[in-house]
């Protein structure tokens, strides 16, 4: 089986969901606490063994690939002032030179179609795809789905369950009948049900390991949910072929695409560093009593 070594992350999205905030910045360069949210999904994937990461970007996102370069004015700055501690929290994390792409996607056409804009720089061996709005900082998760990748040969979703009132905003899987297991075969999955037609409420949260044969699929699907080429609609025609398995995750998760998503996040990632969890207990301490 070869290793899986690249992973994509498409952030060539509009974050719409977060406007006025993202007219100008990018989604992904919000921060939670001291780091941007695109740093998280980074860290994660290189904590998972990933050696190549490829971002699709789009109009406006130039920032992202400035973060992620060596900021020579801001090195020499720190180095004068002897502000060597900074001078490590702003480049040490970065990825070895020459093990990141970014690839454009020219229209923001949906999900599916951002992963098929790495097709090429993909290449022929299975890959992970991580959306970096979904927040996950707890435990081994994407190397899990790589496990399961390798032992199965399919493409492999993490999932967790979300509220019956919220099955129109996700992809909604059908689990068959072993829904005891942690890892389980996909009956069926579809993008964005109604709340009436969602009968299942397990939901695919940004992790996928996937092979490549999933951009032909993806290279011929039509338009589906929103007007948007879908990646849930390319794993579904997949299954005919090469199955589909969901690991379900229950720990920490967060929606770093809306601003509630936001906020929390920032609260319980403060509150897990000591050298700020004291001040924001006060502080949160004081406008449950004294809101605005
Ligand atoms: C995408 C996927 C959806 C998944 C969701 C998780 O939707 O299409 O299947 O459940 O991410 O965040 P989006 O949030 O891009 O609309």
């Amino acid at each position: 089986m070869t290793k899986v070594k690249k992973a994509v992350f498409p952030v060539g999205g509009l974050g719409t969901r977060l406007l006025p905030a993202t007219k100008a910045i990018p989604k992904e360069m919000l921060p939670i606490v001291d780091k941007p949210v695109i740093q998280y999904a980074a860290e994660e994937a290189i904590a998972a063994g990933i050696e190549e990461l490829i971002l699709v970007t789009g109009r406006g996102k130039a920032m992202i690939e400035d973060h992620f370069d060596e900021s020579v004015e801001l090195d020499i700055a720190l180095d004068r002032s002897g502000k060597t501690n900074l001078l490590e929290a702003a480049d040490a994390w970065l990825p070895p030179p020459g093990t990141m792409a970014f690839v454009r996607q020219p229209k923001p056409l949906g999900l599916g179609h951002a992963v098929l804009c790495a097709e090429r720089i993909v290449g022929d061996e299975p890959f992970a795809v991580l959306l970096d709005d979904e927040l996950i900082v707890e435990g081994d998760l994407l190397k899990r789905l790589i496990d399961v990748q390798r032992e199965t040969g399919g493409n492999v979703v993490a999932v967790m369950e979300v509220g019956a009132e919220e099955t129109s905003r996700y992809g909604i899987i059908d689990p068959g009948n072993n829904s005891d297991s942690d890892v389980m075969r996909v009956e069926g999955v579809v993008e964005k049900p109604s709340v009436e037609d969602a009968p299942f409420r397990l939901a695919p949260i940004g992790r996928y390991v996937l092979t490549q044969d999933i951009f032909a699929h993806l290279s011929s699907l039509p338009r589906g949910a929103g007007g948007e080429v879908q990646l849930t609609d390319a794993l579904a025609v997949a299954m005919d072929d090469t199955p589909l398995y969901d690991y379900r995750y229950d720990g920490y998760r967060s929606d770093c695409g809306s601003p509630e998503g936001i906020i929390e996040a920032n609260v319980a990632l403060g509150l897990a560093q000591p050298g700020i969890a004291g001040c924001l207990k006060d502080a949160l301490r004081h406008h449950l009593d004294n809101a605005l």
